[in-house]
C-alpha cells in the first residue's frame, strides 16, 4: 500500500437519499492499489449504500466519484464490472445446475473452432485461478451443495478472470467458521499481492486488526476519519462509530435458577444428532457450543419443530411438545430467533411494526378494536428497546440495512414473552454499540423467568453470557461445564475431541 500516488478509486461527499431517508450525507473513501481497507460504522450508517454506488446499483444524488483520477459514472452494475470493480456478497446467488466453471465464466466461455465451448482450456484456467489462490475446489462440480465459503471462492475466482482491480467485501465473514475465515485472508492477501484493493466490511475488530492496513468509519451517513491501522485501537475505533461511551459489553447477572423450563431427553436425528439430553430453568442462560456444523443449530431446530427428529422427546414446562410444529412450539411458549434470520424471520416487504408484532398477534388479538394500535404500540417500545434505526414503523423492513433488519427479528420474538427464547448467533451483523444493548436485554428477560438457550460462534459472548455451558461435538453432547468451570481452553478441547482437562 501506498500513501503516495492517486487512489484507485475516490468517492468525496457522496449524497444518497431515499425518499425523506438521507442513507448518506457525505460519503468520502480512497482506496488505494494493493490495500486491505476496512470499512466501519453502525449498523445503518451507509456502508452498503456506498458499496452499491461503487457496484452501480445506486446513482447518487451527489459528490464526486474518480476511478484513477477520472469522474466515474455507472449507468448500472455493467459499467462498474467493466471498470473493475466487482462485489462479493455474504452469501453469492451462484447457478446450482452450472458447474464452477461455467459459473466463473458464465457468457464469456472459451470457444474452439466451429464456436464450441472449450471445456478442457475453460477448466484447465479456472484451476490456474485456484491454485493461485490456493483454493482446493474442483471446477468441473456443479456449483450445487458448495459451502457459503467455496461459492465465496468461487466469486472471487470470477472476479479474478474478469482482472478486477477492486474487490468489495460487505460482511464476507459473518456465516464462516474460523478455518473459512483464515482462508478467506490468505487468499485477501494474495490479491493484495496482485495489486487488488480490498474494501472489507465487518462488525468484527478483531479481524479488522488481523486482515487491514487502513480503516475508515462512518456515522449517521457522514465520514468520520480514515486512519492507519496501527496508529488506531479498538477503543479508539469504537468511539469513532459510537459517538459516545459503551456500557459493558456483557452485562451478566446472577439469578437464583427456577424450576425446569426446557428438558431434553435423549434427542436423536439419525445422522445429524445423537442421545442428546439437557435442561434450560427458568431464569437461566444456557450456551451451546462447538465448531460451526456440530449440530448445534440442527438440535435448536428440532426442539422448535422445524425438523422432525428420530427419538427422544422435548418437554416445555413438564409437558411433553409434540414435535414438528413450530406453530405448536410457538404456542407453548417457545420463542426462535434462526440463524439465518433474513431468510427466515422477516415478511421482507411488510411493515415493520406488523413484522415485530407477528409473533404476538394471539396475545394482541385479544382486544380486536385496539389490535392495529396496540400493534405499533408494542413495535414503538420494542424499536426502542433494540436501538433500531427506521424512518416510519409502516416502511417495508427491505428498506432497512442488514443489521436493522437482524434487530426487527430479535424484537418479534422478543415481543412474544415466552418461556424460552432459543437465540441462534443472537448479535451476528449487529454493530458493537448495539451489541451490549441486545445482551442486557438478553440478561434482563432471563431476570424475569424466561429460560435461555443460546448458540453462538463468539467464544467472548459464551464466557460472557452463560450460566452453563455445553459443548457439541459431531452431532453429542460432549462437555458439560458450569460458568466458573469454563474458559476457552476448556470449550476448544471438548468441542474438537481432544478431552476435556480435569
Ligand atoms: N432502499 C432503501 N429505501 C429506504 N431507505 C434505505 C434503503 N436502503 C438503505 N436505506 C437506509 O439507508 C441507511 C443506510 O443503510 P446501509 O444499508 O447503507 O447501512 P449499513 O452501514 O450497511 O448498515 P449494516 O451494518 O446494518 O449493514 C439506513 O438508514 C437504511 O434504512
Ligand atoms: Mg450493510
Amino acid at each position: 500500500m501506498s500513501d503516495q500516488g492517486m487512489p484507485v478509486l475516490s468517492m468525496r461527499g457522496m449524497v444518497k437519499t431515499f425518499g425523506s431517508v438521507v442513507a448518506l450525507s457525505d460519503g468520502t473513501i480512497d482506496l488505494y492499489a494493493g490495500e486491505a481497507h476496512a470499512f466501519l460504522g453502525e449498523n445503518g450508517a451507509g456502508k452498503s449504500t456506498m458499496v452499491k454506488i461503487m457496484s452501480g446499483v445506486h446513482q447518487p444524488d451527489a459528490g464526486q466519484f474518480m476511478l484513477d483520477g477520472h469522474p466515474a459514472h455507472f449507468g448500472g452494475p455493467h459499467d462498474s464490472q467493466a471498470a473493475g470493480i466487482a462485489v462479493i456478497y455474504q452469501e453469492p446467488t451462484l447457478f446450482d445446475d452450472l458447474t464452477v466453471a461455467e459459473n466463473i465464466f458464465l457468457g464469456r466461455q472459451p470457444l474452439s473452432r466451429g464456436r464450441r465451448i472449450n471445456r478442457r482450456e475453460m477448466n484447465r484456467r479456472v484451476r490456474e485461478i485456484f491454485s493461485q489462490l490456493g483454493v482446493d475446489i474442483e471446477p468441473s462440480r456443479l456449483a450445487r451443495g458448495l459451502s457459503v465459503a467455496d461459492q465465496q471462492m468461487v466469486e472471487i475466482a470470477k472476479s479474478l478472470s474478469r482482472e478486477a482491480r477492486i474487490m468489495v467485501m460487505d460482511e464476507p465473514t459473518a456465516a464462516l467458521s474460523r478455518s473459512e475465515v483464515e482462508r478467506l485472508f490468505a487468499v485477501v492477501n494474495t490479491l493484495r499481492q496482485r495489486g487488488v484493493a480490498v474494501l472489507f466490511i465487518s462488525h468484527r475488530l478483531e479481524e479488522v486488526f488481523e486482515l487491514c492496513q487502513r480503516v475508515t468509519i462512518m456515522r449517521d451517513g457522514a465520514f468520520v476519519t480514515t486512519k492507519p491501522i496501527e496508529e488506531t485501537s479498538v477503543d479508539e475505533i469504537v468511539r469513532s462509530m459510537v459517538g459516545r461511551d459503551l456500557s459493558a459489553l456483557y452485562p451478566k447477572s446472577e439469578y437464583e435458577p427456577g424450576r425446569e423450563v426446557l428438558t431434553v431427553e435423549r434427542l436423536t436425528r439419525e445422522g445429524v444428532f445423537t442421545d442428546v439430553s439437557f435442561t434450560v430453568r427458568a431464569g437461566e442462560i444456557v450456551a451451546l457450543a462447538g465448531l460451526v456444523g456440530s449440530g448445534r443449530s440442527e438440535i435448536a431446530r428440532a426442539i422448535f419443530g422445524i425438523d422432525r427428529y428420530d427419538a427422544g422427546r422435548v418437554l416445555l414446562n413438564g409437558q411433553p411438545l409434540k414435535g414438528g410444529s413450530p406453530t405448536r412450539a410457538m404456542e407453548a411458549g417457545i420463542a426462535f430467533v434462526p440463524e439465518d434470520r433474513r431468510q427466515q424471520g422477516l415478511v421482507m416487504d411488510s411493515a415493520i411494526d406488523h413484522n415485530v408484532a407477528l409473533a404476538s398477534m394471539k396475545r394482541l388479538r385479544r382486544g380486536l378494536f385496539l389490535h392495529r394500535a396496540a400493534e405499533s404500540r408494542l413495535a414503538r417500545d420494542w424499536a426502542t428497546k433494540v436501538q433500531l434505526k427506521f424512518s416510519r414503523l409502516s416502511d417495508a423492513v427491505n428498506t432497512l440495512s442488514g443489521g436493522n433488519q437482524q434487530k426487527v427479528v430479535l424484537a418479534k420474538w422478543l415481543a412474544s414473552d415466552p418461556h424460552l427464547i432459543i437465540v441462534d448467533e443472537p448479535t451476528r451483523g449487529i454493530d458493537v454499540g448495539t451489541k451490549s444493548e441486545v445482551h442486557r436485554m438478553i440478561d434482563e428477560l432471563a431476570g424475569r423467568g424466561m429460560g435461555v438457550l443460546m448458540i453462538s460462534s463468539e467464544m467472548p459472548e459464551v464466557l460472557g453470557m452463560a450460566d452453563r455451558i455445553l459443548v457439541i461435538r459431531e452431532g453429542r453432547l460432549s462437555a458439560e461445564l458450569p460458568r466458573a468451570q469454563a474458559d476457552e481452553t476448556a470449550i476448544m478441547r471438548a468441542a474438537t475431541g481432544q478431552g476435556v482437562a480435569r
